[in-house]
């Protein structure tokens, strides 16, 4: 195995480069470093991809990310779903990452610059599941997701995905949309790639 290939490790079936791969190590020379958390694979977004493999999505199903960062869990759902999907993140800082990773495992993904609360009815309407892992970590986040939740509702989501490790604001969140809306908060267990424990906020129309 030459070296450059120790320095991609496969997870769920993807390919992950990881951080010492003269990829990254490029992308972090040649382009701005994410800023907004946006700097790696959280693992947040494994346990969505363990809720969808015993919750599978219809094939070709749209399939909005929000908060997405490098966006493996866009190209794990484009790859093993068909799905059509928009990765979106505030950071554009994000994308070269995504981009790199969607290449490495032979889709595309398109993305869009956008913060939570900017996204438009129309977008959201095209869209059957919403998903994001571990993007309500400050308060400041909570209000803006909530409207996002109740616009995407409004405009015929029929499930929206929110995995995070616990941190308070995504706690009070769960508790908000608990209380408005066909709202569960489940505790979650993760074993690869790594230990963990966590939750899902899974939200129904
Ligand atoms: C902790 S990272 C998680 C990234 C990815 N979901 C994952 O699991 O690896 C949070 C992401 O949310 C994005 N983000 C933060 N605030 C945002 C906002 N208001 N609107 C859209 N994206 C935001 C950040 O740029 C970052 O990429």
């Amino acid at each position: 195995m030459s070296s450059e290939e120790t320095q991609i490790k496969e997870v769920r079936g993807l390919k992950l480069y990881k951080k010492k791969h003269k990829v990254i190590k490029k992308l972090l020379k040649d382009t701005s470093t994410p800023e907004i958390h946006g700097d790696k694979v959280w693992f947040s977004s494994y346990l969505i991809m363990d809720y969808l493999l015993k919750n599978p999505p219809k094939l070709k199903s749209h399939i909005l990310e929000i908060g997405s960062g490098w966006g493996i869990l866009s190209i794990y759902c484009a790859k093993k779903y068909q799905a059509d999907v928009v990765a979106v993140d505030a950071d554009k800082n994000v994308f070269p990452f995504l981009d790199m990773h969607a290449q490495l495992n032979e889709t595309k993904v398109r993305s869009k610059v956008s913060r939570y609360e900017k996204l438009k009815g129309s977008l959201l309407a095209e869209q059957d599941l919403i998903l994001g892992g571990d993007i309500c970590f400050w308060n400041e986040l909570i209000a803006p997701l909530y409207k996002l939740i109740k616009k995407s509702l409004k405009n015929g989501v029929k499930t929206i995905i929110i995995a995070d490790p616990g941190r308070s604001p995504f706690l009070k969140l769960a508790k908000k949309c608990k209380k408005k809306f066909n709202a569960e908060l489940i505790e979650v267990k993760l074993k690869d790639p790594v230990k963990e424990e966590g939750y899902l906020l899974i939200i129904k129309n």
